[in-house]
């Protein structure tokens, strides 16, 4: 069986996006990979965060992943720092990683820009996801498109390291979902959906109320043409809730441009609104169930033994092909 790993980080605000693109395929997967899903809070203090707030969001996190039907007796799911192999073979990766190749990813400088100085974490943050990902010999990675250039990375380190020493990782490849890779934010679709837009109606939270659900779609930019029809280029509003319709009711575009044919986006958007709030419910109900028990704790404690142990097997590998240690 080919194995999968993939992580979320542990913020607030879980949104669409990060359903579409990366959860979804999280649930998919697991009936026949062997998966590993991680909250990875390491990467969460690459930018400040205050400590009662982030030990809450990896909760929140974990709950979601089990809400959206992530099955732990199926896949694996665990906290980063739970596993010490993460930050020990983002070590070695680091030492094998130039400061050019890492100055050229487009989040640090995005995350960096305007910025006289910038953690060094937040710099070396595609290389601990590398090491994420070589820990567990993966061979799939499910993520959004936004993800895209640290996968690359990721495969170049493995390639080299590879051919420097003897054959140490396998080589994973991104997985990208066809509707749902990059969810665009709702008041400006020439942005992607994200978990720290100021505005909260550009995105639709998992656990928003069908109230505040209702009023974000409501709101949602589009183009005074009044044609439901899927153009990127010239209509990227009412494409971006195309391609929302489409990936949370399993309805194609062409499908989904046909039954509008006619009918303004009034009306598209109301049907939109109750397919999404039918889509979240079940969601919703399932992580309130699960958010304070006790049952949650337990899945994470047992998914890090699971993934130590995989971890450790890898970090072994390492070090004798490295000649790290005493080799004994
Ligand atoms: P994060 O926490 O920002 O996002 C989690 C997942 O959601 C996807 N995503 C989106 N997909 C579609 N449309 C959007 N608007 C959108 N916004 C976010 C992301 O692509 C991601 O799959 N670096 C990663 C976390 C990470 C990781 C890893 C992922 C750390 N180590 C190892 C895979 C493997 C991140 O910040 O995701």
């Amino acid at each position: 069986m080919k194995r999968v790993f993939s992580g979320v980080q542990p913020t607030g605000n879980i949104h669409l996006g990060n359903y579409l693109g990366a959860l979804k395929q999280f649930v998919e997967l697991q009936d026949d990979h062997e998966c590993i899903y991680c909250i990875v809070d390491e990467h969460a203090i690459t930018v400040p965060q205050d400590p009662k707030e982030l030990r809450e969001h990896i909760l929140d996190v974990a709950a979601l992943y089990l809400a959206v039907g992530v099955d732990p007796k199926k896949s694996i799911v665990f906290v980063q720092s739970d596993v010490s192999g993460h930050a020990e073979l983002g070590w070695v990766l680091c030492c094998n990683s130039s400061t050019g190749e890492l100055s050229r990813m487009t989040q640090f400088k995005d995350k960096s820009k305007n910025k006289e100085s910038a953690p060094t974490g937040l710099f070396t943050y595609p290389v601990l996801m590398a090491a994420d990902i070589l820990l567990y010999d993966t061979d799939v990675v499910p993520v959004g498109n936004d993800q895209k250039q640290h996968i690359e990375l990721c495969r170049d380190l493995a390639i080299r390291i590879n051919n420097k020493y003897k054959k140490t990782f396998v080589v994973p490849e991104g997985r990208f979902m066809k509707a749902g890779a990059r969810v665009m934010a709702l008041d400006d679709p020439t942005k992607k959906m994200s978990k720290s837009a100021e505005n909260i109606h550009s995105r639709i939270s998992l656990l928003d109320e069908p109230s505040k659900i209702k009023k974000s779609i409501m709101k949602a930019t589009t183009d005074s043409e009044g044609i439901v029809k899927f153009d990127i280029e010239n209509k990227p509003g009412i494409s971006n809730l195309l391609s929302i319709y489409s990936a949370l009711s399993g309805i194609s575009i062409e499908d989904l441009e046909a039954k509008y044919e006619g009918k303004g986006y009034g009306d598209f958007k109301k049907d939109l609104v109750e397919v999404t709030v039918e889509a979240l419910a079940p969601i919703k109900a399932r992580y309130e169930e699960i958010r304070h028990s006790e049952e949650l704790i337990e899945i994470l404690k047992d998914g890090a033994a699971k993934a130590d142990a995989i971890a450790q097997k890898t970090m072994a590998r390492v070090k004798e092909n490295f000649g790290l240690g005493l080799g004994r």
